[in-house]
């Protein structure tokens, strides 16, 4: 059973995608921590983000493992945890541009791809072109939506009493560019089930999802 899950910041992508996985027993993987991790290694290692041509000659370079139990996911970058230093508002600025490039995509989509073939028990597997590219024959594909002014509430509830306004307009230029780069966008495959989690808690979506998966068992 593979669960692809896409949709923009704030919509409770994670949370969903680890309780779900957790519930019914699957690996979960967050595909945004290795963009991240890669995003990272870059700034860490002083390589210019306004270059593509750097970025992309860099692309191999980090190794990234993720850890896929739903519980305690991973991300390490040749060798050390780097779970807190891929959230700062630094990395968060600048994934956008990194994860645009080509080469940085097609390095992470291989790995993304291998990871969902070698879970055993299956695998929800989340980003934002999961169900379009890196897994397009994915059991269950899922679309998480809600409005700009909720997902900025729960990012800045997160992000501990950021402010709203600048967070929400931190999203809207972050998803505006995920949305309109050329390779593989933010973009709900035709065939995923879209969810808006606007006016929904946090529990009722995992219900929704858990059952759409249920389903989906069923019907093999
Ligand atoms: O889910 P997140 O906010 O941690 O993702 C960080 C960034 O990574 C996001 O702004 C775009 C990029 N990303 C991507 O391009 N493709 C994915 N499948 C997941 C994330």
């Amino acid at each position: 059973m593979i669960v692809a899950i896409d949709g923009p910041s704030g919509t409770g992508k994670s949370s969903t995608s680890k309780a779900v996985a957790a519930q019914l027993g699957l690996s979960y993987l967050d595909t945004g921590a290795q963009y991240r991790a890669i995003t990272w290694w870059m700034v860490h290692n002083g390589i210019d983000l306004t270059d593509p041509g750097a970025i992309a000659d860099a692309a191999g370079k980090p190794g990234i493992v993720s850890g896929t139990d739903p519980l305690a996911p991973t991300i390490t970058v040749d060798g050390a945890d780097v779970s807190g230093p891929i959230r700062t508002t630094e990395v968060t600025s600048k994934v956008s541009a990194v994860s645009a490039v080509p080469e940085v995509r097609t390095r992470i989509t291989e790995l993304q791809r291998w990871i969902a073939e070698s879970a055993e028990k299956g695998i929800v597997v989340e980003g934002r072109d999961i169900g379009t590219t890196v897994l397009p024959d994915a059991d269950l594909k899922i679309f998480l939506t809600a409005s700009p002014e909720a997902r900025a509430a729960r990012r800045s509830g997160e992000l501990k009493g950021a402010d709203v306004k600048a967070t929400q307009e931190a999203l809207i230029k972050r998803d505006a560019a995920d949305s309109s780069r050329k390779t593989s966008p933010l973009a709900k495959a035709d065939d995923a089930v879209e969810v808006d989690t606007t006016e929904l808690t946090l529990q009722q979506v995992i219900e929704c999802v858990v059952t759409l998966v249920e389903e989906k068992r069923a019907e093999k």
